[in-house]
């Protein structure tokens, strides 16, 4: 009877486990303590008639002992336990969280979107530099002698120098190019210009423009819509509509003002646009024959577009900056916005 019993406690002990301190410690109240089931045990002994109290004991020292031995490979092995799980903290399968990579500036990114745009329709690039003399930025592209962009207001001379300023736009690629290859010509050209302006939130002494031209036989002003309505598709959206506005460039004629429809309003008018539903990006044209000329290309032979856009424009029309400055701030909480997603 008390055999039966103590055997079952014996293998309830063997079946014992433990994976916490919380059950390490039902464990011990259940086997170990005075009121555990082991307890109880030693306290029927006083109803063992005396001459089995001697076997009995025995049987109930080693049930006790059993209990013990258990309840110290239990500590063991929670013991352990924790530990490994503290030292594996660091889970070695898991995906690794990237390393911080820098950001494309918003004009590096702009500038990267126009030209994949013009490439893709047959433009190749061209550069010139920013150090210009007269002839590629002025005289070349048919500026009148006493014209006023020619000023000291406008443009950066270098002293001791009058031949020699920072170039006020990247028209003077157009000379360069068209001075040394024959047409067909479609070129893009992109690049640093200077302009001698007080800096506000939308003027800086120094921005970016890119500069498209197109020269062959029969290339009309239908071209030049056509190649801007692409363009102003592929980079604002399908539902851009573009606007040309009669204008006047020493280099074109006819010259025309590119406008876009606002991409805030859709046209209706808002702020960005001052209520005109239009923003304009750039100016265009269709090549002056003078400038054909003054390059060594026949213009009874060929004709040709132009275009104009500035950068800093468009990237922030394409991104909703309302102040150029930040560009060139270095502003980490600005540029940390056109971080690519990790
Ligand atoms: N160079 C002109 C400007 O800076 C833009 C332009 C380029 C206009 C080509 C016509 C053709 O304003």
């Amino acid at each position: 009877m008390h055999q039966q019993k103590i055997e079952a406690i014996k293998s309830a002990i063997e079946a014992a486990n433990a994976a916490s301190q919380d059950e390490l410690e039902a464990y011990r109240i259940k086997f170990i303590s005075k009121k555990s089931v082991v307890g109880e045990l030693f306290a029927q002994m006083k109803d063992i008639p005396n001459e089995q109290k001697r076997e009995y004991g025995q049987l109930v020292n080693e049930v006790k002992q059993l209990a013990e031995q258990k309840f110290q490979e239990l500590i063991e092995k929670v013991n352990s336990s924790s530990k490994k799980s503290k030292s594996t903290d660091m889970d070695l399968t898991l995906p690794p969280t990237g390393i911080a990579a820098g950001g494309i500036h918003p004009l590096t990114a702009t500038r990267q979107r126009i030209i994949e745009i013009f490439e893709r329709i047959g433009f190749n690039l061209s550069e010139g530099p920013e150090i210009e003399d007269d002839w590629h930025n002025f005289t070349a592209l048919n500026f009148p002698e006493n014209h006023p962009a020619r000023e000291m207001q406008d443009t950066f001379f270098i002293e001791k120098n009058p031949d020699i300023a920072l170039r006020t736009h990247t028209s003077s690629v157009q000379v360069r190019v068209m001075e040394n290859q024959k047409p067909p010509i479609r070129t893009l050209s992109p690049g640093r210009v200077y302009r001698n302006e007080a800096i506000s939130a939308r003027a800086h002494c120094i921005f970016h423009q890119v500069e498209g031209l197109y020269v062959d036989e029969n290339v009309g002003f239908a071209d030049l819509k056509n190649t801007l309505y692409h363009f102003a598709k592929e980079m604002f959206g399908k539902e851009t509509k573009v606007r040309f506005r009669p204008s006047f460039f020493p280099f074109t004629e006819p010259s025309a003002e590119i406008d876009i429809s606002c991409l805030l309003c859709g046209g209706k008018g808002c702020n960005v646009c001052k209520g005109a539903g239009w923003v304009e990006i750039g100016g265009s044209g269709m090549v002056d024959p003078n400038v054909l000329e003054n390059c060594g290309i026949d213009s009874g032979k060929y004709t040709g577009f132009a275009f104009g856009m500035g950068i800093e424009r468009i990237a922030m029309l394409k991104y909703q900056i309302k102040d150029l400055r930040l560009f060139t701030e270095n502003d980490i909480r600005f540029l940390k916005q056109f971080r690519p997603m990790l």
